[in-house]
């Protein structure tokens, strides 16, 4: 480094800590040398959050929160849209971007989620960064529901009709509760409007709070790794742990590797299939809503079906109280009991990769049942469909109530000293 620009680092030094976090949470952050591919989805999903923060300012230029209907007869939202996408140079790159982006923030998300369930990175000391992660996917998934609201189509109305409508089920306040929610008593321009100030403002600062306390909390005990095995208990002399390389400039450049193949995967379905087949873009919302006319089949996006079906799943009425809601009750356990796998797993080691056949075998069905019940959730439901979600829900559920007892039956192979690498 020049003098000069020494002197310049200094002075910035002596007021704010720059090199001191530079070098705490990068240069001086040791982490595993044996993480995998499976470890670049924690970066991704920060670089997502940023393209979606990115794109959401210029979309914002443009779109109009308005319900009510233009000189030709189209609401003034649907409409704003529809300029952005024909009319605002690259505004249909940007319009695509963020909602392709919100698709690939799920992918991204959901398979670091898995991450963190095949290598046990729940446990102890990291309770706190996965209820954070658990958070983050509340907070996303409120997100995406409000942002689905404003184009204004029809799929945006009738699925906010839908949900806000299970608020209603739940016994005393439910009525209300729906109402306050929409600020009316049907879905309208009031709905569109606390929608439109949740999305662009109130939910990002929440999201990126609870971000900035994931990595804290990371950050404070240190990443787990694809062998479980805690590297900050066999250090060397300096107190640098024997497993343990610098974050930057080792994991900065392989996390790089991840960007560019991420962005090559997330570009050519921006450009070829932004709609995803119609599981990004519903079909249906690129008809302007219409309150009078409700679409034979309304279905959430991708992401959020498997929750969906577990609600649906549920037929009987309990304790006199309606079937519905106790089908939300359901669908809000489905998240919230992912907050507690760290007390559920009791199992001697951490990682996939010494568990025994039991869990493994465990797992896999709570996979396939996972993706069954994400498929159930687009399709209508028929009698046969229904008791299958039934089936899968009971699994869905077994796999983490069950978790205590067998995760401590299950015969696991003996964690190593180190970690392995080759
Ligand atoms: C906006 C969403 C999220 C962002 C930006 C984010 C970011 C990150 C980053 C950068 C890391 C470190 C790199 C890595 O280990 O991959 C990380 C680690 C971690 N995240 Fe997230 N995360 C998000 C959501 C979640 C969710 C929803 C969960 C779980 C419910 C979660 C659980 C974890 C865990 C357990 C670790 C530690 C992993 C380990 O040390 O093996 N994260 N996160």
């Amino acid at each position: 480094m020049t003098t000069k620009s020494q002197e310049l680092l200094n002075w910035i030094d002596e007021r704010f800590p720059l090199t001191s976090t530079w070098k705490e949470h990068l240069s001086e952050y040791y982490a595993p040398k044996n993480f995998n591919f499976w470890y670049f989805f924690g970066s991704l999903a920060l670089l997502v959050l940023v393209i979606q923060i990115l794109t959401g300012i210029f979309l914002v230029m443009h779109y109009k929160p308005d319900a009510s209907l233009n000189a030709s007869g189209i609401p003034v939202a649907f409409a704003s849209v529809e300029y952005i996408m024909r009319e605002v140079p690259g505004g249909w790159l940007i319009r695509y971007l963020h909602s392709t982006g919100a698709s690939a923030f799920f992918i991204v998300v959901y398979l670091h989620m898995f991450r963190g369930l095949l290598y046990g990175s729940y446990r102890k000391p990291r309770e706190l960064i996965w209820i954070f992660g658990t958070l983050i996917f509340l907070a996303l998934m409120a997100e995406a529901f409000m942002g689905y609201l404003l184009p204004w189509g029809q799929m945006s109305f009738w699925g906010a009709q839908v949900i806000v409508n299970l608020f209603s089920a739940i016994p005393v306040i439910g009525p209300d509760l729906s109402v306050v929610i929409r600020g009316d008593f049907v879905v309208s321009d009031a709905t569109l409007n606390r929608f439109f100030s949740f999305h662009v403002i109130a939910v990002p600062l929440v999201l990126i709070g609870l971000v900035v306390a994931h990595i804290v909390a990371l950050h404070e005990v240190g990443s787990n790794n694809p062998d479980g095995v805690e590297i900050k208990k066999k250090k060397d002399a300096n107190g640098i742990p024997l497993d343990g390389i610098p974050f930057h400039p080792y994991y900065t450049v392989k996390d790089i590797v991840g960007v560019v193949g991420f962005l090559i995967f997330f570009t050519a379905i921006v450009f070829f299939a932004p709609e995803g087949g119609g599981y990004f873009l519903e079909y249906n919302n690129f008809i302007p809503a219409d309150p009078l006319k409700t679409p034979p089949h309304i279905a959430p996006v991708w992401y959020f079906t498997p929750f969906y079906s577990i609600l649906r799943a549920v037929t009987y009425p309990l304790f006199g109280i309606d079937a519905k809601f106790w089908g939300v009750v359901a669908m809000g356990a489905a998240v919230v009991i992912i907050a507690f796998l760290p007390w559920l797993d009791r199992s001697p080691v951490k990682s996939i990769r010494y568990k025994g056949g039991l869990f493994k075998g465990i797992l896999a069905v709570f996979i396939v049942s996972f993706f069954i019940l994400g498929y159930l959730g687009v399709l209508p439901p028929t009698p046969g469909r229904t008791l299958v979600a039934q089936i899968c829900s009971v699994i869905y559920f077994a796999f983490f109530l069950a978790m205590p007892w067998y995760s401590k039956l299950d015969k696991c192979k003996p964690e190593p000293d180190r970690v392995t690498f080759k």
